[in-house]
């Protein structure tokens, strides 16, 4: 098995509101190894996209880092200044984000933001820069990379454009790359090609991958692992067949009973879980899901479960397994 290089103990990411403290992340624990596509995923709120701007230090105030380790290859990320982190970012780690339109300075041709990327980190010079700029564009899938470099962002269609961010993302080969939703912005067809450049990076790179999404569909597609999310928690991690079908904490298994069944033609049914998300600010004792569990005993009242391994490689935090 590869190297662990993400392994991130008991990270907290509070952010200080009016209507009080909101546990975004509230005791994450998630390792991570060279090479595997871990998908992250949640209910909306629970704090995957939190967990990721944490990872890149890019956690605004009034929100904070409050406790715990983000070892990247050994190195406490959480300690670093944030020039460090800054050297770090789009470097040996990168995120693609859901709207790439945020990403992308609007008033900036592709290429300028392109062969700044090589300029700023491995400083490259004009020509050398702006060929490795033009192979990237080819390899997220952009014809004629040549006539099209030197356009302005909003001459890109939607899905062009998140082209070109994964393009960035990917530029300098990262160990790490986070993407949040990198395809929810787009439409169905343009969807499915760009989860293809993802897949096709996959065997080209040798990058860890945390994709965020709500889509079951693009897990199954892309990653070989699981880790679900529930109120700033990681309460379950296996891998992708271990999940969807022998899952284990209540959560994930309403979760994945939620996937509408394809093949029961046009009839799929979306089961709800009952109940929803704890307030951030008012985290129920015990296990932050008791209130919604069809399972919950008198433990799961008191006492908040820690994630463990029931098997090899498949850790969950409930009471009941
Ligand atoms: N700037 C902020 N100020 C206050 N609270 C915030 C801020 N950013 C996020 N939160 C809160 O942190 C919690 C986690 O949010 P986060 O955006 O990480 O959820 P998510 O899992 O990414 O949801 P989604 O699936 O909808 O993207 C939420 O309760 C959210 O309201
Ligand atoms: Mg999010």
């Amino acid at each position: 098995m590869n190297e662990v290089i993400l392994d991130i103990q008991n990270l907290e990411t509070n952010f200080v509101t009016k209507k009080g403290i909101v546990r975004a992340v509230d005791g994450v624990d998630l390792q991570v190894r060279r090479g595997e596509t871990l998908g992250l995923v949640g209910e909306s709120g629970c704090g995957k996209t939190v967990l990721g701007l944490s990872i890149m230090g890019l956690v605004d105030s009034p929100g904070r880092i409050t406790g715990g380790k983000i070892l990247f290859k050994g190195e406490d990320l959480v300690s670093k200044s944030s020039e460090e982190m800054r050297q770090l970012r789009g470097d040996r780690i990168s995120m693609i984000f859901q709207d790439p339109t945020v990403t992308l300075n609007p008033v900036l041709r592709v290429s300028q933001q392109l062969e700044e990327v090589f300029r700023y980190h491995r400083g490259m010079k004009g020509k050398e820069a702006r060929q490795k700029s033009l192979e990237l564009l080819s390899l997220v899938g952009i014809p004629q990379p040549e006539e099209r470099i030197d356009r302005y962002p909003f001459e890109f269609s939607g899905g062009m454009q998140q082209r070109v961010v994964i393009a960035i993302a990917v530029a300098l080969n990262p160990e790490l790359l986070l993407a949040d939703e990198p395809t929810t912005a787009l439409d169905v067809t343009v969807q499915a090609q760009i989860i293809k450049v993802l897949k096709d990076l996959k065997q080209q790179k040798d990058s860890a991958i945390i994709l965020i999404t709500h889509d079951m569909g693009v897990v199954a597609e892309l990653c070989e692992t699981v880790a679900v999310t529930y109120a700033g928690n990681i309460i379950e991690q296996g891998d992708l067949e271990t999940i969807l079908e022998r899952p284990s904490h209540p959560y994930t298994v309403g979760l994945i009973q939620s996937i509408p069944k394809m093949e029961e033609h046009g009839k799929a049914r979306l089961t709800a879980i009952p109940g929803t998300l704890a307030d951030p600010t008012e985290i129920p004792p015990g296990c932050k899901f008791h209130p919604r569990c069809s399972r919950a005993e008198e433990v799961c009242k008191k006492t908040r479960p820690v994630l463990r391994e029931v098997s090899p490689g498949h850790k969950v935090a409930c009471h009941l397994d």
